[in-house]
């Protein structure tokens, strides 16, 4: 059920240069389905910007009822977003939209996650998930710079992770294609959330195999109503178009036009 619910900001804190998590606690987070979906924030009380923003849920803690999100403070939304204190209310509309499917895979195979920049928050909790499943996980993470690379550690503690710079600055130098060329494609299923050019890539190089990928549009409403964030499909697929918010983010490799 989707919801509108003011959350009490539980902590933020800095994890990476103007890069924030935020943990934020209510009921609504026993609403939380599917690693990938995604919540709807009012970032400020005032009128102005009145249009919410779109940030991934990133961990689900159904226990303490609390969920966390990592964003980039870059906008003006994102930067009032990133003042919240510990105490403070956050108006959330969600859980919103489809996200990655994990009965897709089974105990004893693996999967590949392939994250960039931005994109890599929701695949903590998918990682998570798959490795309660039983499946072996395979993260392959791409940001611009070691400025900017946050949660290796805990992508460590759940399997293989390999970290790639497009300066070299950290991990290995180059795009997560790079790293992807000089791994066993010996997966069953692989998993994606990053900029378009990436999730392109991907498709490209995984003809034969299941996918599933994460997409970012800019949104209005985020529940389906007002069409701002449509996109092509390819001409495989039926309808000539779907709605990132309510028919994705996450979209099965060859429905979107890439
Ligand atoms: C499904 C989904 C999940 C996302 N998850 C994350 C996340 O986990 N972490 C994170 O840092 N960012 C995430 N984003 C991107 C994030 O929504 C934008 O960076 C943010 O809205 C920018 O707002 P701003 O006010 O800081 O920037 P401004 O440039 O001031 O924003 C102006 C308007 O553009 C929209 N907008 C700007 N950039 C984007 C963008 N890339 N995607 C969609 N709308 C945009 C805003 O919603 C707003 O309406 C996600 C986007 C989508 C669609
Ligand atoms: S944002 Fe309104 S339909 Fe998707």
């Amino acid at each position: 059920m989707i919801r509108q619910e003011q959350m009490e900001v539980v902590q933020q804190r800095s994890i990476a240069t103007n890069i924030f998590e935020l943990t934020l606690t209510g009921s609504l987070v026993l609403d939380m389905k599917q690693p990938g979906q995604f919540v709807h924030l009012r970032v400020s009380d005032q009128m102005e910007p009145l249009l919410r923003r779109p940030i991934s849920i990133s961990t689900i803690n159904k226990e303490t009822l609390e969920f966390t999100m990592i964003y980039r403070a870059d906008g003006r939304g994102t930067a009032l977003l990133s003042e919240k204190k510990q105490g403070d209310q956050v108006d959330v509309l969600g859980p919103l939209g489809n996200g990655f499917p994990i009965d897709k895979i089974e105990a004893g195979q693996k999967a590949l996650l392939v994250g960039g920049g931005i994109g890599v928050p929701p695949l903590y909790e998918l990682s998570k998930k798959l490795v309660e499943k039983g499946v072996q996980p395979i993260h392959v993470l791409g940001f611009q710079s070691e400025s900017v690379v946050f949660y290796e550690k805990q992508f460590i503690e759940l399997g293989d992770t390999h970290i790639v710079t497009a300066d070299g600055s950290y991990g290995s130098a180059g795009f997560v294609t790079n790293v992807l060329e000089t791994l066993q494609d010996d997966f069953a299923v692989y998993y994606s959330c990053g900029p378009t050019q990436m999730l392109a890539a991907l498709e490209k190089m995984y003809p034969e195999k299941e996918g599933y990928l994460s997409f970012e549009q800019r949104m209005g409403c985020g529940i389906g109503a007002c069409f701002a964030c449509v996109c092509d499909t390819t001409e495989k697929i039926e309808a000539d178009y779907v709605k990132v918010c309510s028919d994705g983010p996450v979209f099965p490799s060859g429905v979107v036009q890439v």
